[in-house]
């Protein structure tokens, strides 16, 4: 990128960028929300809900009019039949995250599956009883580990152990997470952890935690490792299988851009999935596929990912999926999403510091391997409410999300955001502060 910064503070230059972006051509697989005035919004909330690829739209009304033209037999006959629906999302998905194909499956909700992987990774033992979280996890996970403790009728307040930031020198929270205060607590109390259970991407600051390192200095004491995937999957690139990480989940409406509350993701470790005598909340859709349907009431789990599986699954949701992840495979796959993710972030970055430097800060983390799509933004300037900015970003054609107590997410999607998208963004942003 260049160093000239009057050049680079141009549309212009925006417009070069965009010529150069062999991604580009991926927004046109995907229907871009529209103002009141008919033009296209500066859709930034992809960390929230990701925007329609038009893949999934025709896959789903494609399995509408299956169900309309076969009815049961549908899930037998076609080119997708609704019985296997989910394994045709397998491989790509495994390729997502980093897994064999057998680690993964596409089933239920991202906390509902945080509970069925804690009913199999969650065993208090001894003095082994504790589960760390974060200070500031996403409330789901917090009431889950909550509610896990006490099903296992552990003390709240003994066993769940809060990862906090530091307190600087002023007595003022940090905002990121340290590494070496976790590992310090690893190796101090570590025989006291039974699970540590943190997020891919910390939702509030955009930060990207050291998985692999994390979970390799828990494991060495004994710990089991889940990360909440929430924020990462399809956005950066993971390899949970290498990394030995015990299981982990998401969801698929954010980068995954399969619809408000379409079927999450789980991962099992191959070493784990294949252990069928672990503990574990069963349903028909779990057991052995050759004798699922005798009836027989003796459950055999899949040695795989697909052993935690309860129900059938939505197959209208499932198809939303195979258009994500077959859009996703046009681009190029993560590694290509990935590489674009981090110029166009690293270019919202350097215009913010051009231009608002003195109004606006960046809490994410600026380094490439500590950021994922979010940047998450404090408006800085005395006596200026940033939900009063938040709203008016909004009413100027700028979809960004608000997150109490104090920052706006704005995250620069490679599948549909441009560079123009982002110069217009600071531009509107800078006219909204003046
Ligand atoms: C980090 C994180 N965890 C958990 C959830 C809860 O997801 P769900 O409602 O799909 O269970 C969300 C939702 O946005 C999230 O961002």
């Amino acid at each position: 990128m260049t160093t000239n910064t009057q050049l680079e503070t141009t549309l212009e230059y925006a417009q070069t960028l965009d010529a150069q972006d062999p991604l580009a051509h991926m927004r046109r697989h995907f229907g871009i929300p529209k103002q009141e005035n008919g033009q296209n919004e500066y859709y930034f909330t992809g960390n929230s809900l990701g925007l329609q690829p038009k893949l999934a739209r025709d896959y789903v009304i494609e399995m509408l009019d299956a169900w309309q033209q076969r009815g049961v037999k549908g899930h037998f006959e076609g080119d997708y039949p609704w019985m296997p629906y989910h394994e045709f999302l397998t491989e790509q998905s495994a390729e997502l995250v980093g897994a064999l194909p057998e680690e993964v499956v596409m089933m239920n909700s991202l906390t509902a599956n945080l509970h069925l992987m804690m009913v199999s990774f969650y065993q208090p033992v001894g003095k082994r009883t504790k589960i760390l979280i974060e200070d500031h996890a996403f409330p789901s996970d917090h009431y889950a580990v909550e509610s896990q403790l006490k099903h296992h009728q552990q003390n709240v307040a003994d066993n769940m152990m809060l990862w906090k930031p530091r307190i600087d020198s002023a007595g003022v929270s940090e905002e990121l997470l340290n590494h070496d205060d976790l590992y310090q607590i690893i190796e101090e109390q570590g025989d006291e952890i039974a699970l540590i259970l943190l997020p891919g991407v910390q939702y509030y600051t955009g930060q990207v935690l050291d998985m692999k390192t994390i979970t390799a200095k828990a494991q060495a004491k004994g710990i089991k490792v889940g990360f909440d995937l929430a924020h990462a999957a399809g956005n950066l690139e993971m390899h949970l299988h290498d990394w030995q990480v015990d299981f982990a989940c998401w969801c698929s409406y954010k980068y995954l851009n399969s619809g408000a509350g379409s079927v999450a993701g789980c991962f099992v470790h191959q070493k784990n999935a294949s252990n069928t005598e672990l503990n574990r909340f069963a349903g028909w859709w779990g057991h052995d596929k050759a004798t699922r349907f005798k009836m027989e009431n003796n459950f055999k789990p899949i040695p795989t990912a697909e052993g935690w599986q309860l129900s059938n699954p939505p197959v209208l949701s499932l198809a939303a999926i195979r258009g994500s992840l077959d859009t996703i495979k046009i681009a190029g796959g993560i590694s290509e999403l990935r590489k674009k993710s981090l110029k166009l972030s690293q270019y919202m970055m350097d215009l913010i510091a051009l231009e608002l430097k003195d109004s606006i800060r960046v809490i994410t983390p600026t380094n490439d391997h500590e950021r994922g799509c979010q940047l998450s933004l404090m408006v800085t300037v005395e006596g200026l409410d940033g939900k009063a900015m938040f709203n008016a970003l909004e009413a100027n054609g700028v979809t960004t999300d608000w997150r109490e107590p104090n920052v706006i997410r704005v995250a620069p999607v490679p599948l549909y955001n441009s560079y123009q998208d982002v110069f217009h963004f600071v531009r509107i942003l800078k006219e909204c502060l003046a």
